[in-house]
């Protein structure tokens, strides 16, 4: 009993240890968003954006943060969520009104009413995965006010997008950290 029980809390030790996090890398070829990075920053999801992310100076004192300027995921099956150290994490969710991707800010749950926050998957292609959402297709749409900056949406069904937005592929990079303590 007692051995089984050490084994189990062993095992639980190990697989958080272990916790799996990705970055993510835009596919579309012949395109100005081929093989840009996914990155956070105001709780939304971009393309060609630098990542905004937050330490704590308590923490910063004592072990510190992650290096916070590359965006990482975590899950990818059914939910995901943004690859932080902070308690409580931060999810990721499809905004009903306008299909776009964001992420909760840190030590919050709250969410629009009817946010959507399953339906990813990540198929393992070869040598490297592709993140989807059953709920649509992942676009891309030129930000006016910071060019070259592309913001991300899914392309969920009765939602309009303007012509300029490129749908895109989203493939993984494993990851063994978090990118950061908290995206800002
Ligand atoms: C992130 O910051 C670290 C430490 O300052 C640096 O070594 C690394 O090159 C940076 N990575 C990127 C993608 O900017
Ligand atoms: C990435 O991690 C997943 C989950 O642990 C694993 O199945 C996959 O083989 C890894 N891919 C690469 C390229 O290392």
């Amino acid at each position: 009993m007692k051995t089984t029980a050490t084994v189990a809390a062993l095992t639980g030790l190990l697989s958080s240890a272990s916790a799996q996090y990705f970055g993510l890398t835009s596919a579309r070829s012949a395109s100005p968003i081929h093989y840009q990075s996914v990155s956070a920053s105001g709780q939304s999801l971009w393309l060609g954006k630098p990542t905004a992310s937050y330490c704590p100076e308590n923490v910063k004192d004592i072990d510190g943060c992650p290096a916070g300027n590359t965006t990482t995921f975590a899950g990818g099956e059914g939910s995901l969520s943004m690859g932080v150290v902070v308690p409580g994490g931060q999810q990721v969710y499809v905004e009903p009104d306008t299909g776009a991707v964001k992420y909760t800010i840190a030590h919050s749950a709250a969410m629009p009413e009817g946010a959507i926050v399953t339906g990813w998957s990540t198929n393992p292609g070869n040598g490297f995965g592709i993140l989807s959402n059953e709920n649509g297709g992942l676009l891309a749409c030129p930000c006016e006010s910071d060019e070259g900056s592309w913001k991300v949406f899914v392309q969920l069904e009765g939602v309009s997008f303007d012509d300029g937005c490129l749908g895109f592929d989203a493939l993984t990079s494993n990851s063994t950290q978090a990118g950061a303590w908290q995206y800002s």
